[in-house]
């Protein structure tokens, strides 16, 4: 049997490009499953509280992301579906695990070095201003998370190998300590690997306010289409689809017929404003029927909260096994 786990921060509404770079992707993967496999994924709330300050957007942040995989069309039969918080055993491990884990190792974790040096450019004196316990201990809860489970393959984007380094590392040196005791997980990386643009052309991001969020209204979605960033050739003019955002978002969703057809209209001179309304239709197109699905969840929160016991007693009855284990090899419990 090969464990599959990934954890989805819940950060704000997910965007075109955490669709088709992390959440389709991971769907798709659990929906054909075969017996020799079991997916987890969950919604890693407890992590969002590194930085989130307002209940009620830690608790909206939560239902977003859940009611999006459910609406995109994960199936909980295949993936254990479930919020960290919901697990206490995550938590008792990473004690144990921040006990065994040397500070040097945290002090070298990509993100807690990048607040440092931000602060070092800021010219604050305390290069740990504005850095929570929390944050520095973030990679020892994502080793929690991951080595509870007995997980084989994480599937991450790049930014988040580093963290499944760590938790290895973990492993190791608690199995040659005590023996075997715990599984030695292995990165995957998820999606094609390639970046979706945004608006402006660079990645996608929330952090760069260039996304295009998943659920919006209709009108609004049209509007964020209108402000993809075009050269200014008239309409008329032949168009090259090879720098063209339009055609690059078009592609995504689109099948061959499809693609080389909107191809043709460029040659022919298609106007940016007739490319922005066809990509505009493809899109909305897609996301009709998850839409109405994730606004009738955010309606029914207690659907979502259904789903998500359910994950936890599924995803419990593994954890607390996993974790006896730890304790009789570790504490002799
Ligand atoms: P953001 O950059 O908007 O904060 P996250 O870091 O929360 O997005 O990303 C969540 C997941 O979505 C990650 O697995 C990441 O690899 C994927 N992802 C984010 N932005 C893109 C993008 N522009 N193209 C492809 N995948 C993306
Ligand atoms: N740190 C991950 C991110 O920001 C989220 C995460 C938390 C995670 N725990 C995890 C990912 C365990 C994989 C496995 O994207």
């Amino acid at each position: 049997m090969k464990t599959y786990l990934t954890g989805i921060q819940a950060t704000g509404m997910p965007h075109l490009g955490n669709l088709l770079g992390a959440i389709k992707p991971a769907i798709d993967f659990a929906n054909s499953k075969n017996d020799s496999q079991r997916f987890l994924y969950f919604i890693a709330d407890y992590h969002a509280l590194t930085s989130v300050r307002d209940p009620q957007k830690f608790s909206d942040d939560t239902y977003q992301v859940a009611a999006t995989w459910m609406a995109l069309g994960l199936n909980t039969e295949n993936a254990i579906f479930y919020k960290q918080s919901d697990i206490p055993e995550i938590f008792e491990l990473a004690w144990i695990l921040s006990c065994h884990t040397p500070k040097g190792d945290l002090n070298r974790a990509h993100s807690y070095k990048a607040k440092r040096q931000a602060n070092e450019e800021n010219g604050k004196n305390d290069l740990d201003h504005g850095v929570n316990a929390g944050l520095f201990n973030y990679p020892v809860l994502m080793a929690s998370d991951i080595l509870l489970f007995d997980t084989n393959i994480v599937p991450v984007g790049k930014d988040q190998v580093q963290h499944i380094e760590i938790a290895r590392s973990m492993a190791q040196r608690i199995n040659q300590y005590y023996g075997p005791t715990l599984v030695e997980p292995q990165e995957s990386l998820s999606g094609s690997g390639q970046y979706i643009p945004g608006l402006d052309g660079r990645k996608m991001s929330k952090s760069y306010g260039n996304d295009i969020p998943l659920f919006v209204p209709e009108k609004r979605l049209k509007k964020l289409i209108n402000k993809i960033k075009t050269d200014s050739r008239e309409p008329h003019e032949p168009k090259d689809v090879k720098d063209s955002l339009i055609f690059e978002l078009y592609s995504c969703f689109a099948n061959e017929d499809e693609k080389k057809s909107l191809a043709k209209r460029y040659e022919e001179g298609i106007s940016w404003g007739e490319a922005k309304a066809t990509l505009f239709e493809k899109v909305n197109d897609y996301l009709v029927e998850p839409r109405e699905k994730f606004n009738h969840l955010m309606e029914n929160r207690s659907l979502i909260d259904k789903e998500l016991k359910l994950g936890a007693q599924k995803a419990r009855e593994i954890s607390s096994e996993v974790l006896k284990r730890i304790k009789k090899n570790i504490l002799n419990f």
